[in-house]
């Protein structure tokens, strides 16, 4: 801006308030490059798809077709290089790179936008970057299910406490709670995929928002640049953005089950559990406090997950109330999602960390697994099916042999049989099988059950399920 439109610029009302006029404060709040740049790659792939099919078409001339290319290339080792000067003058990533296009090649740049609108250039380059993100996440996922499914094979017999409402409710195993993780995460893993196969239309071609009167291919563009087809509808084309909440929205469900895990790592590393041990790469010491170790990089995804859910509602509320077609709102869709994908892909790679490391105590699981009359529910299931009393009648027995336990200040396996006789005349020593927590543990079979049997089918159903799917 020359010191002429800033004097010009100047506002009696509100001119004192800023140092520069409103000229300046226009190109700050419309100038997207300072983000936006992270496109490049996608803007000269769209560009280079966008030529080839216009000289295909006989719009521009194969001369300039080449041309075009080369010079987007060279443009293109210009940023790799870090030899590229963007301006903010030149507002955004589409505006930059064609005016350094018209620089190299002369007028000829400017064929280059024929049948195209920055609307649907920006809604491309946007899609593939994140069509590229969510095919990292999908990855990602499945390497953090290999580790989880590695760890849950070595820890199907290892009995821990299962909790309800944090409290000990009944014995299961390690690796029944490390494949209710698997689950999650493979369902956040088809998600993604979800995403990708209904985000996979290409855009370019609706260029402003009506298409164009000139003679292009869309199914060409399409094609190059690896999407399944070209979108129906060029108004809504332009207009929205929810591939990306879509990929934010799995983002955030996957985020959410990252950040229970690793709570749950954070309890149980506690000296209080003493469950497991993170491993010093993922974990700090105190500076003052020297017996000290914190579950640092377990916090820190407990925590990206308040970013990846703010993102996602950023967005959802920048696009609710838009009217049809592009509006300039829609420029404030990326840094939401570029924050999203890196806290995500951060987090995820994290994790598989942490749990490729993370050393199992076994000796605490199964004594703290003993504790807390764990195994209340299997006495009571024993009386049904031994002495053919009912649910009820039983729960109501069974609850006095804990109160018994509890007066006595022994587990519930250490009741002798007189103790347990005069609560029920009818038991006998053979309820001592089910009252030990290993034996409890063995004993729900039941399909998706904590048995190490059924946990070995979960982990086999899901090692079938990646082969199957790569
Ligand atoms: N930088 C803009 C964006 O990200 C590009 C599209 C501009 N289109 C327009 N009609 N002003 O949305």
């Amino acid at each position: 801006m020359s010191d002429d439109t800033k004097k010009s610029a100047s506002n009696q009302m509100w001119g004192g308030r800023f140092a520069s006029g409103p000229a300046a404060i226009m190109e700050e709040i419309n100038a997207s490059i300072g983000y936006d740049r992270k496109l490049y790659a996608q803007d000269i792939d769209g560009s280079i798809a966008h030529a080839t099919m216009l000289a295909d078409c006989h719009i521009i001339s194969a001369e300039d077709r080449d041309k075009i290319v080369h010079g987007l290339n060279t443009i293109r080792s210009e940023i790799e290089a870090g030899d590229f000067a963007f301006s903010r003058k030149l507002e955004d990533i589409h505006m930059n790179i064609e005016a350094r296009l018209s620089e190299l090649i002369g007028p000829t740049a400017g064929r280059l936008h024929t049948a195209r609108s920055r609307n649907d250039q920006v809604a491309l380059d946007f899609r593939m970057w994140v069509r590229g993100e969510a095919e990292k996440a999908a990855g990602l996922l499945k390497s953090l299910v290999e580790t989880l499914l590695t760890r849950a094979e070595e820890h199907r017999a290892t009995v821990m406490p299962g909790f309800t409402h944090l409290q000990t409710a009944q014995p299961v195993t390690f690796g029944h709670h490390l494949m209710a993780y698997v689950e999650m995460f493979s369902r956040d893993r088809s998600r993604m995929a979800d995403c990708l196969e209904r985000m996979n239309e290409c855009p370019l071609g609706a260029a402003a928002l009506a298409g164009t009167g000139f003679p292009i291919d869309r199914h060409q563009t399409a094609k190059a640049l690896g999407f399944a087809g070209p979108t129906r509808n060029s108004i809504d084309t332009v207009s929205d953005r929810d591939f990306a909440l879509e990929y934010m929205a799995a983002a955030s469900i996957c985020a959410t089950h990252l950040s229970r895990f690793a709570e749950e790592i954070v309890i149980w590393s506690t000296p209080q559990f003493g469950f497991v041990t993170l491993s010093d790469a993922f974990s700090t010491g105190s500076s003052i406090m020297p017996q000290k170790k914190n579950p640092d990089a377990a916090e820190l995804v407990r925590a990206k997950t308040g970013r990846i859910n703010g993102d996602l509602v950023s967005l959802l509320t920048v696009m609710k109330g838009l009217p049809l077609a592009y509006s300039k709102d829609m420029q404030e869709d990326k840094e939401a999602v570029f924050d999203a994908a890196e806290a995500l892909e951060l987090a995820l790679a994290a994790m598989t960390g942490m749990v490729a490391d993370l050393a199992v105590n076994e000796k605490a699981m199964r004594e703290a697994a003993a504790s807390g009359y764990s195994t209340a529910t299997d006495l009571a299931d024993w009386l049904v099916r031994e002495l053919g009393i009912p649910f009820r009648e039983a729960h109501h027995v069974t609850g006095r042999a804990v109160a018994l336990a509890e007066e006595k200040g022994v587990r519930l396996d250490r009741l002798t049989l007189d103790d347990l006789q005069s609560i029920h005349d009818g038991i006998t020593d053979a309820v001592f099988d089910v009252l030990t927590v290993k034996k409890s543990a063995a004993s729900r079979k039941s399909f998706g059950g904590t048995a190490p049997q059924e946990v070995g089918r979960q982990i086999r159903y899901h090692r079938r399920k990646l082969d199957k799917e790569g």
